[in-house]
């Protein structure tokens, strides 16, 4: 297990940069077009996912709850990537315990999920890596959770493994209300995003649609995310 609290791996936060900045209106844009896509369902559960690893995924998560927390909506953001989980990393926290330690040792809710800097934000990262994620993620334990969580919360936001490597992510994607996949610009075949799209399409929540990352702007060298 890794305790150690590691800048580097920070993923980037809207919060260091200006309210008024491109990439925090991008953010809320997303929120708002996550807000009017299904007026007929009330989306209280997200999970966000990729085809493949890096393409953002954790960014988007983060960043997508603090932008709803921002609302005044109590939210959650649960790290439920048990392979590679970086949760922990964006928002400075220890992973101690978490996900794994409430499904397989009953630990109380209380003593995982923790307040972050931000109003109404609360993270629950991933605890120890286990051996068997998927198992864990499709138990009765974690429905039981899910349960629990979404009582307690207005918004739980899922941060997940890439779609096409495990089937953790599809099992999420049966579990949440919705679900939303990241394509990193440039870096994802047609194929895969394609295959994703499908996998997520044929899942019991609602597929809102995609994020497309890491889009280069002509003139402008930072990133953008629409
Ligand atoms: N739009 C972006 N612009 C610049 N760096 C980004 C962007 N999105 C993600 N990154 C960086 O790329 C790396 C992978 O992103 P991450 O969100 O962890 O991906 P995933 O969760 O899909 O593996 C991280 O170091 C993150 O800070
Ligand atoms: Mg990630």
């Amino acid at each position: 297990m890794d305790l150690t609290r590691n800048k580097k791996k920070t993923r980037k936060l809207i919060s260091n940069l200006p309210a008024n900045s491109l990439i925090s209106e991008q953010y809320r844009t997303i929120r708002t077009n996550i807000q009017f896509s299904s007026p007929d369902i009330d989306i209280r559960s997200i999970m966000i996912s990729s085809s493949s690893p890096e393409e953002g995924k954790s960014t988007t998560a983060a960043n997508l709850a603090i932008v709803f927390a921002q609302q005044g909506k109590k939210v959650l953001l649960i790290d439920t990537d048990l392979r590679k989980p970086t949760v922990h990393y964006s928002f400075n926290r220890i992973n101690v315990v978490g996900v794994t330690n409430i499904l397989v040792n009953r630990l109380p809710l209380n003593e995982a999920i923790e307040p972050t800097d931000f109003e109404n934000l609360y993270v629950l990262t991933s605890g120890p890596i286990p051996p068997n994620p998927s198992e864990l993620l499709a138990s009765q334990a974690m429905k039981q959770l899910m349960n629990v969580l979404y009582h307690e919360y207005e918004l739980l936001i899922f941060d997940t493994p890439p779609l096409l490597a495990v089937t953790d992510a599809q099992i999420l994607a049966n579990l949440c209300d919705a679900s939303i996949l990241v394509i990193s610009s440039g870096k994802t075949e047609f194929n895969e995003v394609k295959k994703s799209k499908g996998l997520l399409e044929s899942a019991s929540s609602k597929f809102l649609g995609v994020v497309l990352n890491n889009r280069k702007m002509k003139k402008h060298s930072s990133y953008y995310i629409y």
